[in-house]
């Protein structure tokens, strides 16, 4: 467990005048992020009130810092003040007071005397086209990154440039995730442009509780973020099985709220859980505030998924006759047989038959129950999970679709194609 000395975080609260009762509201919104049945409220409470101060050390390379903007600036006082602020950021050039070798220094001491017990996040890409491109204190991203992630009790890299390298691959630094500088290392990757802090304090949480990391996806994901299609979870939804559709901003379809998929919405190919946690302190999300998805947190998505506002190509029609569900199985088919060969996990696996099973009999017009909460490690919670604690509220909208709906990977887009 990642203890260092000094004050509990419960001791903590108490000094900051947070009462218990929003202690445990804060607790149960972790709790349903993270897909957990609300019986994990309590365990989730009992573990973080007796963790002491762990470390972080925030390392930021080639990105515009938007992750860094989208964590310092969330508006929620419960994720600010009580994980925020509870950890102990031995470094983040953005906000610490000290600065060059002494900043350096600190960083440097903090990864030898902490060695395996502090936690890392990483945001930007690393420059693969030469280490002049990055330096920090007359040292290279490169040689910060494998010092600062191999050390590490475990890795979270925040955003697109961090995971895969983002838009910064295009560029002449060619800039590359950290997983690919720093092979071999625990790392979870939170994909999008920027991360949601929702989920990646979500991620703190998780660990701090259960002493590991989330169940995660095939791109390191945590399956609790990034293991349902948009479209299965979108508002918009029932416009889109009826063939009710936005043809032009600002027509009375758009006034009237319509599915955006002819404006280019990728909703359909991506996986994430902007519709249930949302943005800004959930106030809202791209698809509510009238947008199309880009599919932020997919792949390589400046590449795969552009351009923004052309359609997910290759469907056989769509509408109320072929819908969506029928769209992703045809990539979830291909993805299962990809995991079976690669001997991915039996539980994703069971994700995407179940997702099958139910298409399938919803297409014959039968009832489809909830799927059941997961637990940790994807496993069911300890009350047996009656699915009401799934972030999406009823349950509804995890469908039992699965991350593997990505399309980049295993089913890689046509240029301009916006992926499916
Ligand atoms: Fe929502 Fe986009 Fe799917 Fe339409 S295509 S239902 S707007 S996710
Ligand atoms: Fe990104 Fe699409 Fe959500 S653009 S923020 S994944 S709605």
């Amino acid at each position: 467990m990642l203890l260092t000395s000094g004050e509990t975080l419960e001791e903590r609260l108490a000094q900051r005048g947070v009462s218990r009762r929003a202690f445990l509201n804060f607790c149960g919104v972790m709790a349903a992020t993270l897909a957990l049945p609300a019986a994990y409220r309590t365990q989730i409470a009992e573990a973080l009130g007796s963790v002491r101060r762990p470390v972080l050390i925030w390392r930021q390379f080639q990105d515009c810092a938007g992750n860094s903007e989208s964590i310092l600036r969330s508006p929620h006082p419960d994720v600010a003040e009580i994980v925020l602020d509870t950890l102990a950021w031995n470094y983040h050039e953005l906000i610490m007071a000290g600065s060059g070798e002494q900043a350096e220094a600190q960083s440097t001491e903090a990864v030898k005397t902490l060695k395996g017990k502090y936690l890392a996040v990483i945001e930007g890409a690393i420059p693969s086209a030469g280490d002049g491109y990055c330096t920090i204190g007359g040292r290279s991203a490169t040689d910060i990154a494998h010092e600062v992630v191999s050390n590490a009790a475990a890795t979270i890299a925040v955003g697109a440039c961090a995971w895969d390298g983002g838009l910064v691959q295009y560029g002449p630094t060619v800039g590359q995730g950290v997983q690919d500088v720093v092979p071999g290392a625990k790392i979870v990757n939170i994909g999008g442009c920027p991360h949601n802090s929702a989920n990646t304090v979500a991620v703190l949480v998780y660990y701090l509780t259960f002493n590991e990391l989330p169940a995660l996806d095939q791109y390191n994901r945590p399956l609790f973020a990034y293991g349902d299609l948009i479209h299965d979870q979108c508002e918009r939804r029932a416009y889109y099985d009826a063939g009710l559709y936005v043809e032009q901003w600002g027509d009375e379809g758009h006034r009237k709220g319509y599915c955006l998929y002819k404006m280019g919405c990728k909703g359909p190919a991506a996986t994430y859980n902007c519709p249930n946690v949302r943005w800004n302190d959930g106030t809202s999300w791209p698809v509510e505030a009238g947008h199309n998805c880009i599919a932020c947190a997919s792949p390589n998505f400046w590449g795969n998924m552009s351009p923004f506002y052309g359609r997910v190509p290759n469907v056989p029609g769509f509408g109320a006759d072929t819908t969506a569900e029928t769209v992703g199985l045809a990539v979830i088919g291909a993805t299962a047989v990809a995991m079976a060969a690669h001997g991915i996990g039996k539980n994703v696996q069971g994700r995407v038959l179940r997702h099958r099973d139910r298409a399938a009999r919803s297409e014959r017009g039968l009832d489809v129950a909830p799927t059941e909460a997961r637990g940790p490690s994807g496993q069911p919670g300890p009350s047996g999970g009656d699915g009401s604690a799934q972030a999406g509220g009823d349950g509804a909208p995890q469908a039992g679709t699965d991350a593997t709906a990505q399309p980049s990977t295993d089913q890689p887009a046509e240029p301009g194609s916006g992926g499916n």
